[in-house]
């Protein structure tokens, strides 16, 4: 399984939010970092299709995103996840796994499994607007999951998940990433760390540096910080 960018790029008014990024993954858990405006939410857009690019290509096995093919591959968590405040738990689920098209029975099936690993089970008939922040996130993971999908972009998964939340969401993308590709973004370095294969930075729209952190970079925040130092 390979995802392959090339030259990609995306420019809003006049700045260069996306330049000319190429890049090949494998499966494993990637770690997308970069300060706020280096371009991270617009580069996973284009990956999952949700963006045009102005120029460059996307392919998963040499699949265009663009297609119905690759979009059955992938599983997206945006930024700014919209949920529907009158919704259940489990009525989200198979609303989105009716969207992503998925039988009644296969929706029923696949919405326990997940609210199950999520931990969300407990609370599956509540509705979300009385969710916390961090219960919310979960059911987005939950969400990007419905299709078991061989590509999974999250966009800032952690943020407002607490320790015990985090190691809880760790384990289960370390799971998903051994036969998948992951591709996350944070600004929590420590997520990163004891997650992520392979690290990703971004500055200014350019990938700075790619390569496992254990190798290459000692201290991985110390590092990360050094990259943005004079910003
Ligand atoms: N729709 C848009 N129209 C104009 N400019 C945009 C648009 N979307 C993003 N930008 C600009 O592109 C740059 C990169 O934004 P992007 O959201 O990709 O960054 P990011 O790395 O995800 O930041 P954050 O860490 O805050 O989420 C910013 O300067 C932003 O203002
Ligand atoms: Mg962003």
């Amino acid at each position: 399984m390979e995802l392959i960018l090339d030259k990609l790029t995306k420019q809003y008014h006049n700045k260069i939010t996306v330049d000319r990024i190429s890049l090949k993954l494998q499966k494993g858990v990637h770690g997308l970092l970069g300060a706020n405006g280096a371009g991270k939410t617009t580069l996973m857009r284009m990956i999952c299709g949700v963006l045009k690019p102005d120029s460059g290509t996307v392919t998963l096995d040499g699949i265009d995103v663009a297609t119905e093919e690759y979009r059955a591959k992938l599983g997206y968590l945006p930024q700014d996840f919209g949920y529907y405040p009158e919704f259940t738990g489990m009525d989200f689920l198979l609303y989105m796994a009716t969207l992503k098209g998925l039988t009644k029975k296969q929706a029923k099936r696949k919405a326990n499994e997940l609210l199950e690993i999520v931990s969300l089970k407990a609370d599956e008939n509540k509705k979300i607007k009385n969710y916390s922040g961090g219960m919310k996130q979960r059911l987005g993971i939950a969400q990007a999951l419905l299709n078991n999908p061989s590509l999974l972009i999250l966009d800032e998964p952690t943020a407002g998940l607490d320790p015990k939340e985090r190691v809880r969401f760790r384990n289960i993308i370390a799971e998903i990433g051994k036969d998948n590709i992951v591709i996350l973004s944070t600004h929590i370095v420590s997520d990163i760390e004891h997650v992520a294969d392979n690290i990703l930075m971004m500055k200014d729209g350019q990938l700075i540096y790619q390569g496992k952190w254990q190798e290459n970079l000692g201290d991985l925040e110390q590092f990360y910080l050094k990259q943005f130092e004079e910003d």
